[in-house]
């Protein structure tokens, strides 16, 4: 059985990384969320206060990258990935919704995404790799067997979020979780540099109305057409 390139993108918070996750683990295949990525280079930069009111200090961020050491550690009791930055663990961190307030405008720099879209590739060398982000199927793995793109409404999106971030804990309003959620969707479509959007050759995947498992069946099946 041969081992495959899977390229998942799609909008923010439609089930990318859960339906990446699940399909890697069936298929044992590495997962990276790419979007990690970016969320951790959004963290340095708060912390180093390169950004203000969301406008970010492009040379400050830039020059900053080449000490950013971004790595991930599979969690087996969890069944999920670990992001560390330096050695440090910041997955919850880069998960807050400060971070995802800021990312967009960090990821639309354009060295920014050269380093990531570098390690990435570096990542899927040798293939057997589920990656998920906005621009796997057109940039980062242009030749990948297998692109899919997902997409669900606005508000199931906001709403899936919503449920996620108060099971941990987090005091979070839905208002404003929904305009996160729309206003990533406009800030990712409409940056020049590789803008989200669909490859020609990417199969289209609405999971509005379908659960976790119907979702991984649908995709399970399009990866034994091809291997
Ligand atoms: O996937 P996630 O929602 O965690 O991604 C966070 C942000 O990172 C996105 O809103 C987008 O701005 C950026 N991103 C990107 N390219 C990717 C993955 C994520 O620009 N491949």
């Amino acid at each position: 059985e041969k081992k495959i390139i899977i390229a998942i993108d799609g909008h923010s918070s439609c089930g990318k990384s859960t339906m990446a996750k699940s399909l890697a683990k069936k298929l044992g295949y590495v997962y990276i969320d790419s979007g990690a990525m970016y969320r951790v280079v959004t963290l340095v930069a708060l912390r180093k206060g390169w950004i203000v009111n969301k406008v970010p200090d492009t040379e400050k961020v830039i020059a900053g990258l080449s000490d950013i050491k971004i790595t991930f550690k599979w969690d087996e009791e969890l069944g999920k990935n670990t992001t560390f930055l330096n050695g440090e663990n910041v997955e919850d961190e880069i998960r807050q919704l400060e971070v995802s307030e800021n990312v967009s405008p960090i990821s639309t720099i354009a060295e920014v995404r050269h380093e990531m879209v570098r390690q990435q590739r570096q990542n899927g060398k040798n293939k057997g790799i589920v990656m998920d982000g906005r621009d796997i199927g057109t940039v980062v793995f242009p030749d990948a067997e297998l692109k899919i793109f997902m997409t669900a409404s606005p508000e199931i999106r906001a709403q899936r979020r919503y449920l996620e971030l108060t099971e941990k804990g987090d005091k979070v309003n839905f208002e404003e979780i929904l305009a996160n959620v729309e206003g990533r969707d406009k800030i990712d479509s409409n940056r020049a540099v590789s803008p989200l959007k669909k490859a020609d050759d990417a199969l289209i995947l609405d999971n509005s109305n379908l659960n976790r498992e119907q979702q991984l069946e649908w995709t399970i099946n399009k990866v034994r057409e091809i291997t």
